[in-house]
């Protein structure tokens, strides 16, 4: 029997030491928490990093540990994360493809160690793989292992899919391993994009910067059929639907209200990134106090801030800003029964999370730039009595399906303050009709059928590149 063997640069479990103990938490991030439904099913395996640099002889232990739960770890060195998880990973490739390019740094070692860390991934997919299996690579952190792979095996059948945005050929060309990173890519036979503006972008600096004629969607490389396409991520809905349902998070909520008081609260819920627009956000909600002080005491942003790669200065510049904003806002607005702002610096399981979409009438999502965004999803699975209102940036590749929410340019301090109006003065039937919409939409095309649609779409491309053979 075939499996399918997911590789991506962190697994859906990450270890974490406490009092000497490893810990197995679930990991956050689009990517971990919408395959983590999939890769338990028959023979499937998925390989990547677990997080944490261990000592040798604690790896061996980790490694049985992971593989009774389908996971193949790759451990990386300490350096290996320095050079390729912090520097390359997340200090080239991710501000590039997020148009932060002030952000982006370009250092002969760091591409050295993301090749060579790449290689390691291949290598220990080469361990696992067998005849027939389908290998799914996923994201920027991994560009190079398609190629890596079909190098040593000229006929498997590989899928890429990249969970972040691919910029513009005119950013895109400023990396100067442009064209090492294309190659890697095109290795796989199947290429995906959240959007159809990430994968025109893609095509275009195939054929621009690697010298790739593409018609419509496909390449040909050293006459092999490649296909390139959109297709939006979608989310487990009826586990989030089903959690919000839930008597534990309807007892959560209950607990969480009593202390907060009846306050109308705004969510926003991002990993502590510059390319989530959180200051964007703060200093909007300070506007719209400042503009609108009938509100002041009535509503408040409900802050949650997962620490995220905390180690490079970007972000570590990014969370002094948050708290020297939360502190700014609550220390202007703040009464003896009212917190503007309710800051949280961590991370939550699914059944809090649950309780958070169900209390909060308003969810602010408004990234600068963002491959999909599936907080916005899960707010909408979660909304029970089909209320609630959802302010979405444009920038989000959610947006694309969402056009019910109320659409912002985060970078238009204006529009974002007058879209916190219209969202708390919403009357319940229009709020009702938009997330009625929302909700097909997110319930019909869930991650379910996005990976049926992903495997099955590269099974067939292999099976026509066999035909013309
Ligand atoms: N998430 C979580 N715990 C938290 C906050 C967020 O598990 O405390 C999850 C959230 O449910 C979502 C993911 O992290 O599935 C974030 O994915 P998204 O696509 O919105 O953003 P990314 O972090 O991938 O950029
Ligand atoms: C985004 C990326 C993922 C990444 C996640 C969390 O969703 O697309 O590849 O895993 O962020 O980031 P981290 O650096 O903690 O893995």
């Amino acid at each position: 029997m075939s499996k399918t063997i997911i590789v991506s640069n962190r697994l859906p479990i990450r270890i974490e030491k406490e009092d000497g103990k490893n810990l197995y938490k679930t990991s956050e991030g689009g990517l971990a928490t919408g395959l983590g439904s999939i890769y338990k099913d028959g023979d499937n395996i998925w390989v990547g990093w677990p997080g944490i640099s261990l000592p040798e002889e604690e790896e061996k232990e980790v490694e049985g540990e992971l593989i009774q739960r389908n996971m193949r770890p790759v451990f990386l060195s300490e350096a290996e994360v320095q050079e390729f998880y912090l520097g390359f990973s997340n200090q080239t490739l991710w501000p590039a493809f997020h148009y932060f390019i002030h952000h982006m740094r370009f250092k002969d070692e760091e591409w050295k160690a993301y090749t060579d860390a790449n290689q390691k991934f291949a290598d220990a997919v080469s361990k696992w793989l067998e005849p027939d299996d389908v290998v799914w690579i996923h994201d920027y952190q991994l560009m190079l292992v398609p190629n890596m792979l079909r190098q040593k095996f000229p006929n498997i059948t590989i899928g890429f899919f990249q969970h972040i945005p691919f910029p513009s050929y005119e950013v895109f060309r400023m990396i100067p391993w442009r064209r090492k990173l294309l190659n890697g890519v095109l290795g796989a036979d199947y290429i995906g994009f959240h959007t159809y503006d990430d994968m025109r972008h893609f095509l275009s600096s195939c054929h621009r910067l690697a010298g790739y004629s593409y018609n419509r969607n496909q390449i040909l490389v050293k006459n092999r059929l490649v296909e390139v396409d959109s297709l939006p991520m979608g989310i487990d809905y009826d586990k989030y639907a089903q959690s919000a349902k839930s008597e534990l998070a309807k007892a959560k909520e209950m607990a969480f209200r009593n202390s907060l008081g009846s306050q109308d609260l705004i969510l926003s819920m991002d990993r502590l990134d510059y390319s989530k627009g959180i200051p964007g956000r703060l200093k909007a909600f300070d506007r719209f106090l400042d503009e609108n002080p009938e509100y002041i005491g009535k509503v408040s942003l409900f802050l949650i801030v997962v620490p995220s790669r905390d180690r490079v200065p970007s972000y570590k510049a990014l969370k002094e800003k948050v708290e020297f904003l939360v502190g700014h806002i609550n220390g202007k607005y703040a009464t003896i029964n009212y917190v503007p702002i309710r800051f949280y610096y961590r991370s939550y399981p699914l059944d809090e999370l649950s309780a958070f979409y169900r209390m909060c009438r308003i969810a602010m999502i408004t990234p600068k730039r963002d491959g999909m965004n599936l907080v916005c999803k899960e707010y909408i699975a979660s909304r029970e009595n089909q209320d609630g209102v959802l302010i979405l940036s444009e920038m989000a590749g959610a947006a694309k399906e969402l056009s019910d929410a109320i659409l912002v340019n985060p970078n238009d301090e204006a529009e974002m303050v007058e879209s916190i109006k219209r969202a708390l003065e919403m009357p319940i039937k229009e709020q009702q009709r938009r997330m009625q919409i929302m909700q097909q939409t997110v319930s019909k095309y869930t991650i379910f059928q996005w990976v049926d649609l992903f495997i099955g779409n590269l099974r067939g491309l292999k099976a026509r590149q066999e035909a013309m053979a």
